[in-house]
C-alpha cells in the first residue's frame, strides 16, 4: 500500500497556445480523451494504493476537483499552495499532511503530466520501488537516455542493489556538453521525475539539506483551515518559503538514493513535438485532435479545440498546428523549442 502524491502545480509554456497559465497542460487532454492529470490517477489504478493526495495552486482547485470526479477517482483533500514554491516545498507539504496523524505512508510522487504507454511495466517498477523504500531508500526511476537532452536530471549508475542501482551521482539539468558526456558514457539514466520514499525519510532529508524548506512548510501547514475537500496552506508563511525543486534540494545531495530502471514508453511531453510523437496517427503520420481535414499533408500534428471550426491544410509536412479560441499557431515541427521565445515576447509586452 502507498499513496500516491501527484504535482499539479507547474505552468507547462512550452505548450502555448493550449497550455497558458490559467490552463497548464496537465489538465488539459493531450494524449488521449483524459486530461494528463486523469490519465496520471488512472495509470495507477492496477496497484494497491491510498486515495490519491493532489497538490496544485489554489487557482486550480475546481478543475482538479471536477477532472478527479468526471472519472470517480477517489482522493484525499487537495493541498493548496496559495503560490508557487517549486516541488521541493510542494512534497514537504504533502509529506507533513500524510504524516499529521502519525502514520507514515510510502509516498510514490507524481508529476502529473507525463505519458506512460506501457502501464504493466509502469506497475511492476513501482512494487519493486516499493519494496526498496520500505528500507528506507529514496527511489528514482531511471530512463534509458536517447539523446542529450538539458532539460533532465541525469542518474549515474552505482552498484547494484536486489533489482535496482544506488544512485552514484544525480546531477539536475546539465549543459549540453556533459549532457553529451553522460550520454556517451552508457553510465546515465535520464530523471523520470517521480520518485518513492516514506513520507518520514524525506523530511529528514529535507531537514539535512534544507531547513528553512522544511520550517517554512511546517508553519504553513501548521496554519491551514482544511475541509473535507481542500487543505489551504497559509499564504505569507508559505511565500517566506525557499523556491527550489526536489532534484536540487535533495535528490542530487542525498545518499539514500536508488534507481530503478523503467522502460515504459515514458515521454515528459515537453514540446509539441513529444506530443506528436506520442498520439496515435493517420496512414499520412498525421496526429489529430478536432475537425480536419489534410490534402496531400504528412507527419503533422493538427490540435483543433474550437467547437465548431475546422482546419484544413493542403501540400504541408512536418508542422504544428495549434488552432485556440484566441490564437492560431503554425511551427515547422523540429522547431518547437522555440515557443517560449514567443511565449517570453508576450510576457514582455504584458
Ligand atoms: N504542486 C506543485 N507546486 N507542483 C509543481 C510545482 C509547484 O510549485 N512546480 C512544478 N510542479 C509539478 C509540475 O506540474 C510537474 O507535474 C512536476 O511538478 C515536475 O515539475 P517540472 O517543472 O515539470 O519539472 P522539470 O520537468 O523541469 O524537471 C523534473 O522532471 C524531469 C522529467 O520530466 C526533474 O525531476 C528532472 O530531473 C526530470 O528529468
Ligand atoms: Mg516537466
Amino acid at each position: 500500500m502507498f499513496l500516491p502524491v501527484i504535482m499539479a502545480g507547474g505552468s507547462g509554456s512550452r505548450l502555448w497556445p493550449l497550455s497558458r497559465s490559467a490552463y497548464p497542460k496537465q489538465y488539459l487532454p493531450l494524449a488521449s480523451e483524459n486530461s494528463m492529470l486523469q490519465e496520471t490517477v488512472l495509470r495507477i489504478k492496477g496497484s494497491e494504493h491510498l486515495a490519491p493526495l493532489v497538490i496544485c495552486n489554489e487557482d486550480n482547485r475546481f478543475m482538479v476537483a471536477e477532472q478527479l470526479r468526471a472519472i470517480d477517482a477517489l482522493k484525499a483533500p487537495v493541498i493548496l499552495e496559495p503560490v508557487g514554491r517549486n516541488t521541493a516545498p510542494a512534497i514537504a507539504l504533502a509529506a507533513l499532511q500524510a504524516t499529521a496523524n502519525g502514520e507514515d505512508p510510502i509516498m510514490l510522487v507524481l508529476a502529473a503530466d507525463h505519458v506512460i504507454q506501457n502501464n504493466q511495466a509502469f506497475i511492476q517498477a513501482i512494487e519493486k520501488a516499493q519494496a526498496l523504500a520500505a528500507e528506507d531508500k529514496m527511489v528514482t526511476f531511471g530512463i534509458v537516455p536517447t539523446h542529450a537532452e538539458t532539460g533532465y536530471g541525469y542518474i549515474k549508475r552505482g552498484s547494484e542493489v536486489e533489482t535496482a542501482y544506488k544512485v552514484d551521482s544525480f546531477v539536475e539539468k546539465p549543459d549540453l556538453a556533459t549532457a553529451t558526456e553522460y550520454l556517451n558514457s552508457g553510465e546515465y539514466y535520464w530523471n523520470s521525475g517521480m520518485f518513492m520514499f516514506k513520507a518520514s525519510r524525506y523530511l529528514a532529508e529535507l531537514n539535512k539539506f534544507q531547513p528553512e524548506i522544511l520550517a517554512a512548510c511546517k508553519t504553513a501547514i501548521g496554519n491551514t483551515a482544511s475541509d473535507l475537500d481542500f487543505v489551504r496552506v497559509d499564504k505569507a508563511a508559505f511565500e517566506a518559503c525557499p523556491d527550489d525543486s526536489i532534484d536540487y534540494a535533495v535528490m542530487e545531495k542525498t545518499d539514500a538514493a536508488v534507481v530503478v530502471p523503467l522502460d515504459a514508453g515514458w515521454n515528459d511531453v515537453g514540446s509539441w513535438s513529444a506530443l506528436w510523437e506520442v498520439n496515435n496517427k493517420d496512414d499520412n503520420g498525421n496526429a489529430v485532435r478536432g475537425d480536419f481535414i489534410g490534402e496531400n499533408t504528412k507527419n503533422c500534428l493538427v490540435y483543433g479545440s474550437v467547437e465548431g471550426r475546422m482546419v484544413a491544410t493542403v501540400g504541408v509536412e512536418d508542422l504544428v498546428i495549434v488552432d485556440t479560441k484566441d490564437a492560431v499557431m503554425v511551427a515547422a515541427k523540429d522547431k518547437v523549442q522555440d515557443v517560449k521565445n514567443i511565449v517570453n515576447q508576450l510576457k514582455a509586452e504584458g
